[in-house]
C-alpha cells in the first residue's frame, strides 16, 4: 500500500504551474468517440483516471498515443463487445461513455458504476434523460443495457443540475436527430469545456455555462485539436496548502473566474489575494480567521471538490467554523482522519462544527477517497512532527505529482517507495 510520508510545519513559498483539469479531460476523452478520426487531446493530465479512461477507449479498439500531455485518439473504428470492465469498475466517470458510444452504436452494456465512498452516486438522472431520447434501458444484474433505434432530440428537464448527466446529453444530443435541449443543466466550468471541444470538433451547441443548453444533433464533425482547461480544484488545493502552512504562493495557468468563491472565502480567513498578469497570487496570514456557514452548492458556488481540504485548513483557525455539505450524503469521512491530529470537528448530518486547536500533530492517517486524501497531506503539511497518509492511489486518481509540487513549495513529504526506502 503506497503512501506519503510529510514532515508538517514548514510553511510553503514558491510559483506552481496547475496541470490541465481531470473533470474537464475526462468527458471530453469520452467525447472523441463522437468522430470517425483522429482527435488530439492537450494538457491532458497524467493521473489514473485518465490512465484507466485511455485503457477502456483502447479496449473498444480505439488507437491512442499520449505523450507528455497530448493524447491522440483514432476512434475510426470500435467495438464495445470487448469493453474493459476492469476499469469500468475501477472509475465512475466511465458513465460519461454512454452518451457518444449510443451515438455511434446505439447499444452498449456498462456494469452499474458502483458508489464510492463519498455517496451511493446513482446515474437514474443520467438514464432516464437518455430513454427520454429514444434509448431503451434494462438494468439486469448489475449491469446497464442500452438499446436504441437511432438518438432522437428532446426537451429534458433535470431534476438536478448533475454535472455528468448534462455531459453525457451533451454528447448524446451531438448524435440525435434533431435539436436536445437540457434545462436546470450543471454550469461548472469543466461543462462548458467539453461545450468548447464539441463546437470545436462542429457540434452546433449553445448555452453551455447557463442552466440552458441546446444542441443541434447530425452536424458533420471533423478534426479537432483542443486543449483542456487547468484544474480549478489542483489549483484550490494548493492555495489551501499554503494558506494552512503559511508562506506565499502564485499559481499560473488559473482562472480567476471558476475560483471566486474559494478566493472570497481565502480573503475572509485573512489571507491576501490578487490576481496577476500570470495567474493568482496568495499570501497566508499568521493564523486564519475562522469562518461560518460554509455551504457547498453546485458552480458558482462552493464546491464540493473543495470541502475537505477546506475542512483541514480550518482545524486551526481561531474560532468556530460550520460547513455544511449539500451534495454528497458521505463526505465528511475524512474529520475521523483529522480528528486523530487533534482537529476538533462535531459531525451532525451535513453539518459539520470546526473548532480552531492551535497546532495538529502528525501521526497515521489514511486516505479513503481523492480529496479527502489531499486533505490530510494538507493537514500533514501544517502539522508538527510526521505524518503518514496511506492509500496515496486514491490522490494519484486526481493529482498528477502532488509530491513534486509541494516540494517545490518547500515541503518536506516523501512518496511511499522512497518512504520504505528510509
Ligand atoms: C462530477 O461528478 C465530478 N466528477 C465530481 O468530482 C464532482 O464532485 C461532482 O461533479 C459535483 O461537482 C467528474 O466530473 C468526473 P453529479 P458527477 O452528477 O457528475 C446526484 C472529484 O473529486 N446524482 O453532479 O458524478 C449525486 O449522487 C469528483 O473530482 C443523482 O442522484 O456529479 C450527487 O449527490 C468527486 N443521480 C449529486 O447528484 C444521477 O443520475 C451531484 O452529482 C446523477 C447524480
Amino acid at each position: 500500500m503506497s503512501s506519503y510520508l510529510i514532515s508538517g510545519g514548514r510553511p510553503l513559498n514558491g510559483q506552481l504551474h496547475v496541470h490541465g483539469s481531470k473533470n474537464a479531460a475526462l468527458p471530453i476523452i469520452a467525447a472523441s468517440l463522437l468522430y470517425q478520426g483522429v482527435t488530439v487531446i492537450r494538457g491532458c493530465p497524467d493521473i489514473l483516471d485518465v490512465r484507466y479512461m485511455i485503457k477502456i477507449l483502447r479496449s473498444i479498439g480505439c488507437g491512442v498515443v499520449y505523450q507528455d500531455d497530448m493524447l491522440q485518439i483514432d476512434a475510426s473504428e470500435i467495438c464495445l463487445e470487448n469493453i474493459s470492465r476492469e476499469c469500468i469498475g475501477k472509475m465512475r466517470s466511465s458513465i460519461l461513455l454512454l452518451g457518444a458510444a449510443l451515438g455511434r452504436c446505439r447499444h452498449m452494456t456498462l456494469d452499474y458504476p458502483g458508489g464510492c465512498t463519498i455517496g451511493a452516486r446513482p446515474v437514474d438522472i443520467h438514464l432516464k434523460a437518455l430513454e427520454q431520447m429514444g434509448v431503451h434501458i434494462e438494468e439486469v444484474d448489475g449491469a446497464i443495457h442500452c438499446e436504441t433505434e437511432g438518438l432522437s432530440g428532446a426537451r429534458i428537464v433535470l431534476p438536478y443540475p448533475s454535472v455528468g448527466a448534462t455531459e453525457n446529453l451533451m454528447m448524446a444530443g451531438a448524435m440525435a436527430e434533431g435539436i436536445t435541449w437540457i434545462q436546470n443543466a450543471a454550469k461548472e466550468p469543466e461543462v462548458s469545456d467539453l461545450a468548447g471541444f464539441l463546437s470545436a470538433m462542429g457540434v452546433s451547441i449553445y448555452g453551455a455555462g447557463t442552466d440552458r443548453i441546446g444542441i443541434l444533433g447530425k452536424c458533420s464533425l471533423h478534426h479537432t485539436e483542443y486543449r483542456v482547461m487547468s484544474d480549478r480544484i489542483v489549483a484550490g488545493t494548493y492555495l489551501l496548502a499554503v494558506a494552512g502552512t503559511g508562506g506565499e504562493i502564485e499559481l499560473l495557468n488559473v482562472a480567476e473566474q471558476h475560483m471566486h468563491c474559494l478566493l472570497h472565502l481565502c480573503e475572509a480567513m485573512g489571507c491576501e489575494v490578487r490576481m496577476t498578469e500570470k495567474g493568482v497570487r496568495l499570501k497566508s496570514a499568521r493564523r486564519l480567521f475562522a469562518v461560518e456557514d460554509i455551504h457547498t452548492q453546485p458552480f458558482p458556488g462552493f464546491p464540493t471538490d473543495m470541502q475537505s481540504q477546506l475542512m483541514a485548513v480550518l482545524a486551526t483557525a481561531r474560532g468556530e467554523s460550520v460547513i455544511y455539505e449539500h451534495i454528497f450524503e458521505n463526505r465528511f469521512r475524512t474529520a475521523g482522519e483529522l480528528q486523530k491530529m487533534g482537529a476538533d470537528i462535531q459531525i451532525k448530518n451535513n453539518r459539520a462544527v470546526i473548532r480552531g486547536v492551535r497546532k495538529l500533530k502528525g501521526c497515521h492517517v489514511s486516505a479513503r477517497d481523492l480529496r479527502g486524501g489531499a486533505a490530510l497531506v494538507i493537514a500533514g503539511l501544517m502539522a508538527e512532527g510526521d505524518t503518514i497518509v496511506e492509500n496515496s492511489i486514491f490522490v494519484e486518481r486526481g493529482y498528477q505529482d502532488i509530491c513534486k509540487d509541494l516540494t517545490q513549495l518547500g515541503a518536506e513529504i516523501r512518496h511511499s517507495r522512497d518512504a520504505r526506502e528510509g
